[in-house]
């Protein structure tokens, strides 16, 4: 037993910043982040809260999949960075819907949701749960060097969910840790005790871009063919590849070592930047809603990020319009 998805969701914060907008903070143009990395604008939080955004892209998805907060049996959320140490974004969400389950973060970075969706799977196995809902929600904007150029541009603010309840959709899913402090980290921050005596570094997004782009391209051409094989699958059964929207350059370099017509990888990077773990389920919630899924169609999705992490999995659509 694995699970099907029973409904989907997203929330995106209403501020659009645009290219134009950022080359007023940072010396950059709209012509190198659209041409370096496909990005034409970014949804940045204002007056909504992760929380805000993590519930309303939750509701959305109960309401997609017909499904009663009451009714879940488990929520994972998927974040970088929640509002609290403690306790969980999870958690925020689960008092805020009124749900009355297990809930928790997991923390893989822009591979999140996927990492979610293989908890989830654990506990479908096990027969622990009937309904799980799996969200990620993220405010990078809040995590960043607005004086750093290389990295403020890439990245937006959102939230996406799944409602996954019993079936055998999912049919093949790998996760990946490479463990990578320097390439991609974001450090805790100032530490309050009195007795503590390393220093501390600004709690700011640390990158560097070229390493990620080659583990990027690498993790997810070869991810997604080893994932389709485990489905005992061909490429050219995938109607669908949602890869993370990190780069656009990044999607087309690994998609062009594929046997997978370019235009079935599906981007939205134009519109949001990289929302980190929240990338494909807003993606996957935009096809939903826009008619694009139908009942049978293949999905890969595959993602990496901070850890360094990646993901991958090959899922039936069996929601019908
Ligand atoms: O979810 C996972 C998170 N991260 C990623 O996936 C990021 C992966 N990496 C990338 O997407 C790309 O490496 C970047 C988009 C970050 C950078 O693109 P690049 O083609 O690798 O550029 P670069 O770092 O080699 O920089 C080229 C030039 C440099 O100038 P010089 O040294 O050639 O004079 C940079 O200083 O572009 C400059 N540059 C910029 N110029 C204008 C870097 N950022 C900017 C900017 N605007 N925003």
């Amino acid at each position: 037993m694995s699970f099907r998805i029973l409904g989907t969701g997203r929330a995106l914060p209403e501020y659009v910043m645009t290219n134009d907008e950022m080359s007023t903070i940072v010396d950059t143009s709209d012509e190198w982040i659209r041409t370096r990395t496909g990005i034409a604008q970014r949804r940045v939080c204002t007056t909504e809260s992760i929380g805000d955004l993590a519930v309303q892209a939750a509701e959305n998805a109960l309401q997609n999949a017909g499904i009663a907060a009451q009714d879940l049996d488990l929520i994972v959320c998927a974040t970088i960075r929640g509002e609290y140490f403690s306790p969980s974004e999870a958690c925020v969400v689960q008092k805020r819907i009124g749900a009355c389950c297990p809930a928790f973060d997991v923390n893989a970075a822009c591979t999140g949701f996927l990492y979610g969706l293989d908890v989830a799977d654990g506990f479908f196995a096990r027969k622990r749960v009937k309904k799980v809902l799996v969200v990620a929600a993220e405010n990078v904007t809040n995590c960043l060097d607005w004086t750093d150029r290389a990295t403020c541009v890439l990245f937006g603010d959102g939230a996406g969910a799944a409602v996954l309840g019993e079936g055998n959709d999912l049919l093949a899913i790998r996760m990946e840790s490479h463990g990578n402090i320097e390439a991609l980290n974001i450090p805790r921050g100032e530490n309050t005790s009195p007795f503590y005596q390393l220093g501390s570094q600004r709690p700011v997004l640390h990158m560097n871009g070229r390493e990620v782009y080659k583990f990027a391209v690498n993790a997810m051409s070869s991810g997604l063919i080893q994932v389709i094989a485990d489905a005992g699958l061909q490429q050219s059964d995938i109607d669908y590849v949602l890869p993370h929207q990190a780069n656009q350059r990044i999607i087309d370099a690994a998609c062009a070592k594929l046997d997978i017509p370019k235009e079935r990888c599906v981007t939205n990077i134009a519109r949001y930047g990289n929302i980190s773990a929240a990338c494909i389920p807003v993606l996957l919630d935009e096809m939903n809603r826009d008619g694009r899924l139908k009942p049978g169609n293949l999905l890969a999705m595959s993602a990496f990020g901070g850890g360094l992490t990646a993901g991958h999995c090959v899922l039936r659509w069996s929601k019908e319009g």
